[in-house]
């Protein structure tokens, strides 16, 4: 082991080994094993290559056609509507909740799933989704599956949040749990963090590595088992997802798109979030800063942004998505993130601005590999509320007084 770690410029890790309690070596060289090595050194090799390197080689990016939900007439509506609900009641659909974020700019030290948020909700994150799921379950007569990935570090605590709370009165048997991958955390100098003297610190690989975990936790076996076709999956931090709308799966299965993404139009041109277009002809996401300022402000003949489609993290996948996914393995993006570690001497070193490199796949990178997707655009005050920071901006209270006024409106 202690040759292997020299190899990769690792042997930091096993610093302390001699000191430690047999059970913590045991931990760690378990830790260890989970490693694999070849990337993370290919990682932190790419981590300085140029974003707009990398995207340059992919093609032009051009703007992408979005179907906006309030143009759809009363027919179409109707169609969809119905297909949707039809499909529900054959248990052809699923929904899948990400929750395996770290949610570290909420500061919040629990499952980001398990914060509370308190007058005039009284509900946590979780119950916000299952009260959703619940009230389309009593108009389908049937109970949609509920898929929730987790990560290494929440998994545990996830699980007894849903059972401290007898799984919000949702069937228990039709809840399943399952932990996406990690990777380790490498600090400036390319060295694998660690956390104190046994353990490495070790995150979760980004919602893009849902499709991996569904396949590798069984997941995926058990929406086929069931008879699943389409599944949708978000995340846990937006109060206002629509996890079980119909007119969504609707409009994917008629028009025979294998996936979909929901979007909003963004505030203003240099909103910080993806947009969707096409990148070499092919449908994507990129980020506002990855397009020029013209193309940021560009506009049709009406006015309306040509990139102005944002994605919200609100999707739906036939289930044959999961399958192509399997075998391609996404790209990891890196971020640079604050993180505690121990120094050399075994001390704990606090820090106060980004001194570690994380890598996590994004989801969206899967629509490259497609020709088409299609997108439904939907209504900001309906559909997003997202809880992102401890305060101000996407913070508890904004989300909370959208969560409101959407509610008053209904
Ligand atoms: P974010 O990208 O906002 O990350 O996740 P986050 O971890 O919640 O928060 P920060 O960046 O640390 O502050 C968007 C959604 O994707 C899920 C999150 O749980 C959230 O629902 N996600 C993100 C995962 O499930 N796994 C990941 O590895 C990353």
């Amino acid at each position: 082991m202690r040759g292997k770690l020299l190899k990769y410029n690792q042997e930091h890790l096993l610093a302390f080994f001699d000191t430690l309690s047999d059970a913590e070596k045991e931990s760690l060289l378990n830790d260890i094993e989970l490693i694999d090595f070849d990337l993370i050194s290919q990682l932190y090799k790419n981590t300085h290559s140029s974003v707009a390197l990398l995207n340059g080689n992919k093609g032009e990016i051009t703007p992408i056609d979005c179907i906006d939900k309030d143009s759809l007439n009363e027919e179409e509506y109707g169609l969809y509507y119905n297909l949707g609900i039809q499909l529900m009641r054959q248990g052809k659909y699923a929904a899948l909740t990400m929750a395996g974020g770290q949610g570290t700019r909420l500061g919040f030290s629990g499952p980001k799933g398990s914060y509370f948020l308190g007058e005039p909700i009284n509900q946590s994150l979780f119950e916000i989704q299952c009260r959703r799921l619940i009230s389309r379950n009593k108009e389908l007569g049937c109970i949609i599956p509920w898929y929730i990935m987790t990560s290494r570090e929440n998994d545990q605590l996830t699980k007894e949040f849903f059972r401290e709370n007898n799984y919000f009165g949702y069937d228990k048997d039709s809840i399943f749990f399952f932990k996406q991958g990690f990777l380790p955390m490498l600090l400036e100098d390319g060295k694998i963090v660690m956390t104190d003297t046994h353990s490495i610190k070790l995150s979760a690989d980004g919602h893009g590595g849902v499709f991996k975990a569904t396949v590798d936790s069984g997941a995926l076996a058990d929406m086929k088992q069931r008879g699943v076709e389409w599944i949708f999956v978000g995340g846990i931090d937006n109060i206002l997802v629509r996890l079980e709308d119909p007119v969504f799966l609707g409009f994917l299965a008629h028009n025979k798109y294998k996936l979909g993404g929901k979007s909003l139009i963004k505030r203003d041109p240099y909103e910080k979030a993806g947009v969707f277009c096409k990148r070499g002809g092919k449908p994507c996401v990129i980020e506002y800063t990855e397009i020029s300022d013209d193309m940021a402000q560009a506009t049709d003949n009406n006015g309306n942004y040509l990139y102005g489609d944002l994605h919200i993290l609100c999707n739906m996948f036939n289930i044959s998505v999961f399958e192509d996914m399997r075998d391609c393995g996404l790209e990891y993006h890196v971020a640079h993130k604050k993180t505690e570690y121990i120094d050399e001497n075994g001390k704990l070193i606090q820090v106060d601005s980004p001194n570690a490199y994380k890598y996590e796949a994004f989801m969206f990178d899967a629509f490259e590999y497609y020709d088409n997707m299609g997108i439904l655009r939907v209504r900001r005050e309906e559909e997003f509320a997202p809880i992102k920071n401890k305060e101000g901006l996407d913070s508890p209270q904004t989300a909370t007084e959208l969560y409101v006024a959407c509610e008053m409106k209904q």
